[in-house]
């Protein structure tokens, strides 16, 4: 079964003490250690007084730290501190920091400002890593490695353009495909030579100032690719620093659930295990939190992730940073824990006195002192955690729906002009997983390049708006299909190839047979707009945002749009028998109504656990080797009583749990094993 990273929960986070004078590190090894933390995550932002000169390297203050976390019995998250460049280097190498989407060259400054195609930042990175790994690699306390922090963001400077040259000169093979993929004869834009390819930020391919648009979207999409790339480079290019000298301790960075930058699939195959950083706002839907954590999972194909970062209340830079609500911080680790997280960990332990994030939530506040809600909450948690074991560790979550997040997908939608401008990728993804969410179905987030014997394990796969085809995808979906697959796709798919060339002949191109549909029109509806489809058992539900105009070719019609359009009861839902399997085709945003009736229908076809629990409670489950995990949360402040499907044990409160009734408190949790 699963290999258990940790012989523990982790529960902890990051940790500055450099921030602060001697004395109050003491002052923190008490209140931390009564706050039942056993982890902290160190060296994030420390670069510059590692390396105080170009010539000098000074660990003093970082062994010190070390040695006292290991005295008082803390695990390490060891990070690398190159997620902030140290003033000398930009003054000395400008080229270090970044030129932005409008062409201006920064000066030092902010984090995250590395370009990531910089020799001078390469070179010192690696260096940097590698001296870690050195010094501290083999400490028993060091747990993980954590290289830079939260990736991302864009450069467009001239040694970002040259890389660039050098990565599509290996992604095609002459400047002549170069203008075929990017259909160069638009406007007059052939390419001659390499060096008249340049980053399409403001000055060169955008149309307008936020990136959102572009004359050639395959010249933007490849740069996002190449982007992605680089500093994926970066990140392997630490990782290996360190190996050299560690060849054992996990190594991971923490990524930021459906965070556009960067395409995680590939990411995750170059990390040793998945973290990421959970920020909620106020108003963030429950299932789109569930659904970043079954992303995390997915990337790395199911295996167990870190939760890296949460505040254990209070952010600072949202618009709103509410209080989380007592009980509620509680709730909420528990829910990245039962969708696969294998520790706890916050940003941050110790509140900073002065700059820009003085007024972000951590364990000890400003008040410096246990005697806070927050340190309580904290430290009871923690109590609950270590008391859990091991008990949770490695489990893994059984899904038969498979929803396809696709970074080339994202970016080359969001790149399209026309035809609505409303239309957001993640928002498309979300409306389908909230709508299995609902019903308690387990989902994972899958890539797109699965073959037809890995969908296999998944009763139905689901696709929304998968606008870009790339090689291979059409065949293996259709071969998924044809040994009785089942798959779901939706208006805005089947269009585009992997250059965002459309594929002549009739939407949605590839997918049009396995689909039994042609699309001949989309219509795009205004915000103040939306109409209604009729299902065939007449039930009803609104549709806006597009709409398709659907010829059946060989597809049964499951909805007609109703009264109102020139398009009016023609077909709207589809659905295709083919080969053992069928397909559904749905040819516009339906409100969540028109979602629900749809996965009802497939809940009386499969055979799928699924509940029935009022909105904002949680019933999921986790396998690990012969047992299973009920994991019941309680996302909202409300009381309510639920049907609860399993009888067992609640490892948090020892009780035994019967099936059936049972009432439930606000943001109550149950793990339960089954009996
Ligand atoms: C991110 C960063 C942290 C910190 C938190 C604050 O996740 O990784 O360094 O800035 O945000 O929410
Ligand atoms: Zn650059």
């Amino acid at each position: 079964m699963e290999t258990k990273q940790f012989k523990q929960i982790l529960f902890g986070g990051d940790y500055n003490p450099e921030q602060w004078p001697k004395e109050v590190w003491y002052h923190d090894m008490q209140l931390l250690t009564k706050a039942n933390i056993n982890e902290a995550t160190i060296n994030v932002f420390s670069w510059a007084q590692l390396q105080p000169t170009e010539e000098k390297y000074d660990f003093s203050t970082l062994d010190a730290i070390v040695k006292l976390l290991v005295e008082n019995n803390f695990q390490i998250v060891l990070a690398t501190s190159t997620a902030a460049v140290p003033a000398w280097m930009a003054k000395r190498y400008p080229e270090v920091e970044r030129t932005d989407f409008q062409g201006r060259h920064h000066r030092f400054g902010e984090r995250h400002n590395a370009c990531p195609n910089s020799p001078v930042f390469r070179m010192y990175g690696r260096r940097l890593a590698s001296k870690l790994a050195q010094r501290y690699g083999e400490l028993a306390n060091v747990v993980c490695w954590h290289v830079s922090n939260e990736y991302g963001g864009q450069c467009y400077c001239d040694n970002c353009a040259k890389a660039f040259r050098v990565w599509l000169q290996r992604r095609y093979n002459s400047i002549a495909d170069v203008n075929q993929a990017w259909n160069t004869n638009f406007w007059g834009h052939t390419f001659y030579d390499w060096d008249e390819i340049f980053p399409p930020n403001e000055l060169g391919d955008a149309i307008g100032s936020d990136n959102s648009n572009s004359t050639i979207a395959g010249l933007s999409i490849d740069y996002r690719r190449f982007m992605s790339d680089s500093m994926l480079q970066n990140y392997t290019d630490e990782r290996d620093a360190i190996r050299e000298f560690d060849p054992e301790t996990p190594i991971t960075t923490n990524l930021m659930g459906t965070f556009k930058d960067l395409d995680y699939f590939k990411w995750a195959r170059e990390m040793n295990l998945v973290s990421w950083d959970n920020y909620p706002a106020y108003n963030t839907p429950f299932s789109y939190t569930a659904m970043c954590h079954d992303l995390m999972r997915g990337v790395k194909n199911g295996a167990p992730f870190m939760l890296m970062e949460q505040t254990p209340s209070q952010q600072n830079w949202q618009p709103f940073n509410s209080l989380k609500r007592p009980g509620q911080m509680r709730a909420m680790s528990y829910q990245a824990m039962a969708h696969g997280a294998d520790t706890i960990q916050y940003f941050q332990l110790r509140q900073s006195r002065g700059a820009t994030e003085k007024f972000h939530g951590a364990v000890i506040s400003h008040a410096d002192t246990d005697n806070t809600r927050v340190f309580r909450e904290t430290a009871t948690l923690g109590q609950e955690l270590s008391a859990l074991g091991t008990e949770t560790l490695g489990g893994r979550t059984p899904a038969k729906v498979g929803i396809i997040f696709d970074w080339d997908n994202y970016w080359a939608l969001e790149y399209a002009s026309g035809p609505n401008v409303l239309l957001k990728y993640v928002d498309q993804i979300h409306r389908y997983y909230a709508a299995f969410y609902r019903q308690n179905i387990a989902v994972d987030m899958i890539p797109t390049d699965l073959s037809a014997e890995q969908m296999a394990q998944y009763d139905l796969v689901v696709a929304p708006v998968l606008y870009m085809v790339k090689p291979g995808v059409a065949e293996q979906l259709t071969q998924y299909v044809k040994n009785g697959g089942h798959f779901i796709t939706t208006f805005m798919s089947g269009l585009v190839d992997e250059h965002d060339n459309v594929d002549i002949g009739g939407y949605p191109g590839q997918l049009r047979e396995l689909m039994g549909v042609w699309v001949e029109e989309f219509d795009a509806l205004p915000p103040e707009k939306s109409y209604q489809v009729k299902f065939n058992d007449q039930t009803t539900s609104r549709c806006d945002l597009i709409c398709d105009i659907i010829h059946p070719e060989g597809a049964e019609v499951l909805a007609t749009y109703d009264k109102g359009e020139f398009y009016q009861d023609t077909p709207v839902v589809t659905k295709n028998k083919f080969g053992a399997g069928s397909t559904i085709y749905v040819g516009t945003q339906l409100a969540d109504e028109g979602l629900d009736h749809l996965v009802n229908a497939l809940i009386s076809e499969f055979d799928w656990e699924h509940y029935t629990t009022p909105a904002g409670i949680e019933i999921t489950r986790r396998v690990n080797d012969d047992q299973a995990l009920y994991y019941l949360v309680n996302n909202t402040n409300e009381p309510a009583t639920i049907d609860w499907p399993v009888a067992g044990v609640d490892l948090l409160s020892g009780q035994a749990v019967a099936a059936g009734e049972m009432s439930v408190a606000a943001f109550d949790v149950k793990i339960v094993r089954k009996r």
